[in-house]
């Protein structure tokens, strides 16, 4: 995820690119740039960093022009520096380039130009655009992208200006968001109407796989295949702090409802039409993978429950022994890893003190070192060997939720990519994970639903002092997230277990009215997870299940039923954490909670 912002008009653009990129900081802050035209050249101004240094550096040497472009980047394609900051241009800087996505298939279209002679400044797939565009451009910005855009694949959203036709932009969207906002004599272009809803309210949203030209007088959106489009236009009316959590009330539901996306980004270029699994960090050397003989896995907190996920699927689906070690405790144990294991460590920051911590121990004994993180050019990332990004955009709030589900996500990848390479994938469950990966984002979407229900259900739970969490398998490890995701928001004490072990103590704490919050998605323990809710009814626990829409036996057992879309049992957990999600933040909300900032807990953990 990154934040485009266009202008033109008859004022200087830079101060007004540079403010709407300051309103999309929240999409990536690792890097940041603009283009303007004076109405002779382009000049770019680009650097690694947060805005506030690109503004430094633009207070040293202002740059003049009424039309320009900006980009402030979170990292997918080459570390975050000033080389890979966009705006990109072609060698001749004829033609420059704003990027939000992945070019799925960027690597070839650069193999390509680099056998015809071409040569890059960066790793971006953001500059091979810029390379197709000039190469493409004969006197009309317009036709020059359309040519492009359709050499290319993938999900993103590009802006282009050149250097023969100022006051002209041309912008693409293939599923990243992009709004064209319209003034008096002059108009907008962003990723999100934050970034220009103090200069107009008047707004045309951008569909899928349109094109549109804009000059200070007006605009002309067309499909890639040159049908004009009418659109209307539409009348904002939220307020500039709502508009920058996207009409949101805060930014974890904002999160937890991009999952949809979020995964559909993770899974890009990735699994691909054919059901190959490209994992384009990750390098095992000849012989590794045959070799394996354990899995360790390390991380804090809601990583450290991804790899309670992981743990299971690792050992069920391509029985290799698997670890799960909290980051903070391995750090000082005496781990048995050697040249033969595969530590996995898991963080959405990739700057958790205490998993770089592990990681280096692990790394210090011979092993592999493979990063499961959220941030290009995090510590982690650079420590690691191989690195599998979970290209979850930013996550701002403190509670993780689209970051916790792209790491399930990259679990899966790699139980595919290590499975097939071993050969001990069973041909059905591959062809299941694969079709049932594809059409997970539109299940989660369909989880989403609960929403209502859910709002319903808080004022149950926000009263309470305790409510405890169970399952079994797959399920303990979704109620394991589920239970701290409660906890640290709504602060309400919660516990969660695997749903056997309730009887062997905690079951002393359940008396009437106890809230029980029981995940019962696993075919093969079904009855059993339902043995555990008896036990809990019978001493009067309120029971609210997570099960799935065509399960018609729970709804017999619990008080509450929270229904999730029909998956297969294996790839549950990538839609039942959603009402889990749901439930703690609406719990808060009811208690009247700052949900984006719980007290006493920070984003990134980078001490001891
Ligand atoms: C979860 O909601 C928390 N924010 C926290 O447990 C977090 O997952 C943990 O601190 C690890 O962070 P990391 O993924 O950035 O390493």
């Amino acid at each position: 995820m990154c934040g485009i912002m266009g202008y033109v008009g008859p004022r200087e653009a830079a101060p007004i690119v540079v403010d709407g990129l300051r309103r999309l900081e929240y999409r990536g802050y690792d890097s940041a740039g603009i283009a303007v035209h004076d109405g002779t050249a382009l000049t770019v101004t680009k650097t690694e960093g947060k805005l506030a240094r690109l503004a430094g550096l633009l207070d040293e040497h202002p740059v003049a022009g009424r039309s320009g472009i900006g980009h402030t980047r979170w990292a997918t394609h080459g570390a975050p520096s000033d080389r890979n900051a966009h705006p990109h241009t072609d060698p001749g800087g004829e033609v420059v380039v704003v990027h939000n996505g992945i070019i799925e298939n960027f690597l070839s279209l650069r193999e390509t130009l680099a056998a015809a002679g071409a040569e890059f400044a960066s790793e971006t797939d953001t500059e091979v655009l810029a390379h197709l565009i000039a190469l493409e451009y004969d006197g009309d910005l317009l036709e020059a992208v359309r040519r492009a855009v359709g050499m290319a694949e993938g999900a993103y959203a590009l802006v282009a200006m050149c250097r023969q036709e100022p006051g002209r932009m041309v912008a693409v969207r293939m599923i990243s968001p992009l709004v064209v906002g319209i003034g008096d004599g002059e108009m907008f272009l962003a990723s999100d109407v934050p970034a220009i809803l103090h200069h107009t309210r008047d707004i045309v949203v951008i569909d899928n796989g349109e094109i549109v030209d804009i000059t200070a007088d007006g605009w002309k959106i067309e499909k890639l295949d040159g049908t004009p489009v009418e659109r209307d236009r539409l009348e904002i009316t939220w307020d500039a702090e709502q508009a920058e959590r996207g009409g949101y009330p805060h930014f974890m539901l904002k999160e937890i409802f991009e999952q949809a996306n979020a995964t559909t980004e993770t899974l890009s270029g990735r699994l691909l039409e054919d059901g190959r699994v490209v994992l384009e960090d990750v390098h095992f050397p000849p012989g590794f993978v045959a070799g394996l003989d354990k899995i360790w896995i390390t991380a804090c907190g809601t990583a450290y429950h991804a790899g309670l996920v992981g743990k299971e699927l690792f050992e069920r689906l391509l029985r290799i022994p698997t670890e799960v070690g909290y980051a903070h405790e391995l750090r000082y144990s005496d781990p048995i890893i050697q040249g033969t294991t595969l530590t996995l460590a898991i963080s959405q920051s990739g700057e958790t003190a205490d998993t770089l911590a592990a990681a280096g121990l692990a790394k210090e004994r011979g092993s592999r070192l493979l990063a499961l993180t959220n941030v290009v050019g995090s510590t982690l990332s650079r420590e690691s060997t191989d690195v599998l990004y979970t290209r979850a955009g930013p996550e701002i709030a403190v509670a993780s939720t689209k970051a916790y589900l792209t790491m399930l996500v990259g679990e899966y990848l790699l139980a595919l990519a290590i499975g097939r390479e071993r050969g001990v994938l069973d041909p059905a469950i591959d062809a299941t994970l694969v079709a049932g990966l594809r059409g997970i984002p539109a299940k989660i979407g369909e989880a989403l639903a609960a929403e209502e229900q859910a709002v319903v259900l808080a004022g149950r739970f926000a009263g309470r002092d305790d409510v405890y969490f169970i399952g079994r398998g797959l399920d303990h490890a979704v109620a394991v997230e589920g239970s701290l995701k409660m906890k640290e928001i709504s602060y309400v004490h919660s516990e969660a277990m695997p749903a056997g072990e309730l009887k062997h103590g905690t079951l002393a704490l359940v008396t009437e009215g106890t809230p029980v919050v029981v995940v019962i998605t696993q075919g093969d323990v079904y009855d059993k997870t339902v043995s555990a809710i008896q036990e809990v009814k019978a001493r009067g626990a309120f029971v609210l299940a997570v099960a799935y829409e065509d399960d018609e036996q729970v709804a017999k057992h619990a008080d509450e039923v929270l229904r999730i879309p029909r998956v297969p049992d294996v790839l549950s957990p990538l839609v039942s954490i959603i009402p889990l999600q749901l439930l703690a933040y609406h719990v808060a909300a009811a208690r009247g909670h700052d949900i984006d900032q719980p007290r006493n807990l920070a984003k990134s953990v980078t001490v001891e």
